[in-house]
């Protein structure tokens, strides 16, 4: 982004709510599923900072303006639309009219782009029902601004209310609470569904999802929607919701958001979770069949505190969403299945955030807990670093500060002081020091290192090893087999494994040195690890696999991507597959061919990883 166009508050986004703030979004829009357009409008009630401003500046990206009046006078206002910057689309200047007044709704009538980066459009064809189409959103980081002209920024929050005409038959959610029943519109063939956000939510968190949905009931404020296909598995998965509630509830305070729903989407939804309030997105790879993902529930669960009541200012804070998220999913699993399972998840997240720094290199500043996002796209920087060294920093501040006791108070006292705001890194470590005034570790705490270089955390907790034990023993068994021997394995060594295990020996053997391609087919021999359903043991299989040079499974590994789209497996896979010779162009034929099927984002990131520009 060209640095004059840059928000003071926001090197994302070009609206400036220091002169002018948006306090309200009204969303009236009609679902198009043959353009594969939203049409209609927003009205933004907003507030003027400094009483003189004249201008109201919005991010948009794609959208085609049909025109902006001033709702209380029906005064046609004039604007300016700048050609768009890559990533952050256009800045959407629009004169305000000559008023003392300092509130005021500014109506925007506007469609979306088919191209609408937030937004995958699925044809029958490409849904599980194959009788009626799919629409689904993903705004977080900085894709809001492709459905609706807004103030982008996480820096702002608004209640938000919504009108949605769809096709009749479809079912229509939203980050939001439903407000009475579809209404039939005279317009033959479509329905009406209102929505309401009470709660004051920043742009990333509107969602919505549009399809031939089911759900069944799950908890006393939850029940799991996708197509019917899937709905029976999902309600067995994720079974479990309202316990996860409650301890996050012990953990953080009580829930606000009434509702806990959560929608199963199509493969191509390019993340695990998803936190809109009131509504988690979830990839259908968490359906395992034995409730061994539902862990990416939690993660989610704990959004409702950390990142949607406390919300990162700008994506350079990330952290203060996810590294905050990682650190209390793991204290709420702590609580439900002993602290030693909490440090055996953050053995297993320190392993991702190595291999992440490795993939990206020590120095890069992307790989720092607060990286600079001036001219960059929050999709390109996106990686664990902010969650894992999120998450190591506070551990190790819990440690050094008198351990959990004192460190769970301190929690609940952060999230209640920040509730309904957006902060920065500086305002949390304000409070901490301010909480713990006068302690001697924290007087002494190195700050810069930990916010500001790159590379691993400067001090690694001294994690318990008590589950991983079992995984590194074993790996270090099968790096150690002399192949000339006879396989000194059986079937029962992953006897006493859980699933998490089985996924972290897999995690220990994919840092050390490739195995042979023999060694990883006794392997499947011996263990039927290639019959396993579970994704993240699919996917590390599947790399390791790919790294030991076994030819037979790189069709395996290429359906594997074309099954699902979660970055998070796609990725690595096709970078594993293009660092190999022989694979190579084989990988960006591949990606060719299935790149429609992607979401934007995932394929924008994936056309990267393989060298092909956007
Ligand atoms: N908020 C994120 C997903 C996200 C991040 C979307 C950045 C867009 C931009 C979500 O809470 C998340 O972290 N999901 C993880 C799962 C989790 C268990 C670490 C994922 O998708 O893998
Ligand atoms: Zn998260």
């Amino acid at each position: 982004m060209s640095q004059s166009g840059l928000s003071p508050g926001d090197p994302s986004s070009y609206s400036r709510p220091d002169e002018v703030k948006v306090t309200n979004v009204h969303l009236k829009l009609v679902v198009d599923f043959e353009k594969t357009r939203l049409l209609g409008h927003v009205e933004l009630a907003v507030e003027k900072v400094k009483p003189n401003v004249k201008h109201l500046v919005l991010d948009s990206k794609d959208l085609k303006i049909f025109k902006i009046f001033d709702k209380a006078t029906e005064q046609l206002l004039d604007y300016n639309i700048a050609d768009p910057v890559h990533t952050f689309g256009s800045k959407l200047t629009v004169t305000l009219p000559r008023t003392t007044d300092s509130k005021l709704v500014i109506q925007i009538n506007y469609e979306t782009s088919s191209e609408a980066s937030a937004l995958q459009w699925l044809t029958p064809a490409q849904t599980l029902g194959k009788e009626r189409p799919y629409l689904f959103s993903q705004c977080q980081a900085i894709h809001c601004r492709s459905i609706v002209p807004c103030q982008d920024t996480p820096s702002v929050k608004s209640p938000y209310s919504a009108e949605i005409t769809a096709p009749e038959g479809l079912v229509v959610l939203m980050s939001a609470v439903r407000v009475g029943d579809p209404v039939p519109s005279k317009n033959e063939g479509v329905a009406v569904h209102k929505f309401e956000q009470k709660i004051p939510v920043p742009t990333y968190l509107i969602a919505v999802a549009v399809g031939a949905l089911e759900s069944r009931e799950i908890g006393p404020r939850s029940r799991v929607w996708s197509e019917k296909e899937y709905v029976e598995k999902a309600a067995y998965e994720f079974a479990e919701t309202e316990v996860m509630l409650k301890t996050a509830e012990d953990v953080c305070g009580p829930y606000v958001w009434g509702i806990y729903d959560l929608l199963v989407l199509p493969p191509s939804f390019p993340y695990g979770g998803m936190e809109n309030p009131c509504l988690t997105f979830v990839t259908p790879t968490l359906l395992a069949g034995d409730r061994s993902l539902a862990d990416v529930v939690v993660h989610e669960i704990t959004h409702s505190w950390t990142g949607n009541l406390v919300t990162n200012k700008n994506f350079e804070h990330f952290w203060i969403n996810e590294g905050f998220t990682m650190f209390v999913e793991r204290k709420i699993l702590g609580k439900m299945h002993g602290e030693n399972y909490r440090h055996f998840m953050a053995i297993g997240g320190l392993k991702d955030l190595k291999d992440a720094i490795d993939a990206r290199g020590k120095d890069n500043p992307t790989t720092c807990l607060v990286p600079d996002l001036r001219g960059v796209d929050p999709d390109d920087a996106f990686s664990v670093c902010p969650y894992e060294k999120g998450h190591t920093l506070l551990f190790h501040l819990e440690t050094i500060l008198g351990g959990a006791g004192v460190f769970d108070d301190f929690l609940k006292s952060y999230i209640d002081h920040f509730k309904y705001k957006s902060i920065g890194t500086d305002d949390f470590r304000d409070y901490l020091n301010g909480y713990f005034l006068g302690n001697k570790n924290l007087e002494k705490f190195d700050w810069d290192t930990w916010l500001r270089s790159p590379g691993m955390p400067p001090v690694i907790p001294s994690y318990d090893t008590a589950l991983a034990d079992a995984c590194t023993r074993l790996a270090a068994r099968w790096s150690a087999w002399d192949e000339g021997e006879p396989a000194p394995f059986e079937a029962s060594d992953l006897r006493d494994l859980n699933a998490q295990q089985v996924r972290e020996f897999l995690a220990v053997l994919l840092q050390g040195a490739p195995l042979s391609a023999g060694k990883v087919q006794a392997m499947d021999r011996v263990y039927g690890m290639g019959e396993r359903k579970n994704a993240e043991i699919r996917f590390r299989w599947l790399r390791l696999a790919l790294k030991s040079r076994w030819k037979k499974l790189v069709s395996e590994a290429l359906d594997f991507v074309a099954q699902q789209g979660r970055m998070k497996y796609v990725r690595p896979i096709y970078r594993d597959l293009y660092a190999w010779d022989e694979t190579k162009e084989k990988a960006i034929k591949h990606f060719k061919t299935h790149r429609h099927n992607m979401m934007h984002v995932a394929a924008h990131v994936v056309s990267q990883d393989l060298k092909l520009g956007t």
